[in-house]
């Protein structure tokens, strides 16, 4: 039976995640096909990023990292007690957006004692990284956005995100995906 063949191609697939350390991965592809083997379509998907080990991890001393490409920017953090979405054998590895889901502001601020990131230098906004990254007091509605980790040996990798940055809509938040024919 004959397939509607539709191919997307990540414009930009050079776009990379970039680590604080500098090293740039592709954003990762990959090809769908129909049962005769003909490809159908060709999707890009976030890329798997190693963002530290866990045996450097200091609790209350976060990372930062840029995540899915280079400039947005991102925190990684080992709480000390067991939260909500935590990684890791003691539930409290977490990481977050640090663009402020009220306006975009950056947010450069984390309270070990209280596990808030904030406030926002724009109005104020602080957010509970132990409870999913929710808006604890100001302006903001919305939960920050969650980088999706998996542990993999030592290391912490970020594999995805869990709602979209502020100012973009596209799932892979800038990297761009077209249709490049539909037949
Ligand atoms: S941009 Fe952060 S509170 Fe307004």
């Amino acid at each position: 039976m004959a397939m509607t063949r539709r191919e997307f191609v990540a414009a930009g697939a050079a776009v990379g995640a970039a680590l604080g350390g500098g090293v740039v991965l592709p954003v990762g592809l990959a090809w769908e096909r129909d049962r005769s083997g003909s490809v159908i379509a060709v999707v890009a998907r976030f890329p798997d990023v190693v963002i530290t080990d866990q045996g450097s991890l200091v609790e209350g001393e976060p990372v930062w990292f840029s995540y899915p490409s280079e400039g947005q920017a991102n925190m990684l953090v080992k709480m000390g007690w067991p939260v909500d979405h935590g990684a890791g054998p003691d539930r409290d590895v977490v990481a977050f957006s640090t663009h402020c889901t009220h306006m975009g502001c950056p947010i450069q601020e984390f309270s070990p004692a209280t596990g808030t990131l904030g406030p926002c230098p724009c109005h104020f906004t602080t957010f509970d990284l132990g409870k999913d990254g929710m808006p604890a007091f100001g302006q903001a509605t919305q939960h920050l956005p969650r980088v999706l980790l998996r542990l993999d040996g030592d290391g912490v990798v970020a594999v995805g995100l869990r709602r979209p940055i502020y100012g973009h809509s596209d799932p892979l938040h800038g990297v761009a995906v077209r249709v490049l024919e539909s037949t």
